[in-house]
């Protein structure tokens, strides 16, 4: 746990804000339109990659009009070196059997990628009907597998933010934008 000796200081880590509540709104409903144009009515499986994501899904999934069910899965990373995609481990997993279904996965950051190239394989293996991969943040600077999201709301550079979900060592992330966070 963080500790601070006040809310100045807590505050104080905060650099600047990177993407302000309006611009994420914004892009937000353009993402829900292309979900509702791309389904057109068809049922789909939000599967939300926790905890970063919760934030960004809870906005996005009320703004799209299709059918859709919401799903949670966890993933830890484990980067040894020598493989240099990483190793991948689900430490919680869906509760729905996605064969069948329309699966978009919504992310808050691709960073190396790691983590979600291997989680798509593991879910492709389980025959979606198709599998949609959106995210919040591409930082594509820092890429180290060969990896792309289908939708990227924003391209930001390689500067460590927080808020709107994403944290550091689980503080900031109830902001409500998205910002640059300063080291100590
Ligand atoms: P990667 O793409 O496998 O490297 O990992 C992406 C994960 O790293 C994200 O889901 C975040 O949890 C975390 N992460 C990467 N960059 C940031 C950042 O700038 N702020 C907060 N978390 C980050
Ligand atoms: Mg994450």
């Amino acid at each position: 746990m963080m500790q601070f000796k006040s809310i100045e200081e807590y505050h104080s880590r905060i650099k600047r804000i990177l993407i302000t509540e309006q611009e994420i709104r914004e892009r937000i409903s353009l993402a829900a339109e292309r979900i509702d144009s791309l389904y057109d009515g068809i049922p789909i499986l939000i599967v939300g990659i926790l905890s970063g994501s919760f934030i960004f899904l809870s906005d996005l999934c009320r703004a799209v009009k299709v059918p859709c069910e919401i799903g949670f899965m966890r993933a830890q990373s484990y980067y040894d070196g020598i493989d240099s995609s990483g190793n991948v481990k689900i430490t919680l997993d869906l509760d729905q059997d996605i064969k069948g279904h329309h699966v978009v996965i919504v992310e808050d950051i691709i960073d190396t990628g790691r983590t979600l190239s291997k989680l798509a394989d593991i879910l492709r293996q389980r025959e979606p009907l198709s599998l949609d991969i959106i995210t919040l943040l591409d930082k594509p600077e820092r890429r180290a597998v060969d990896f792309k999201a289908d939708l990227s709301l924003f391209t930001i550079p390689d500067v460590f933010v927080v808020g709107y979900g994403l944290d550091c060592a689980q503080q900031y992330r109830n902001l409500p934008y998205i910002a640059e966070f300063a080291p100590e």
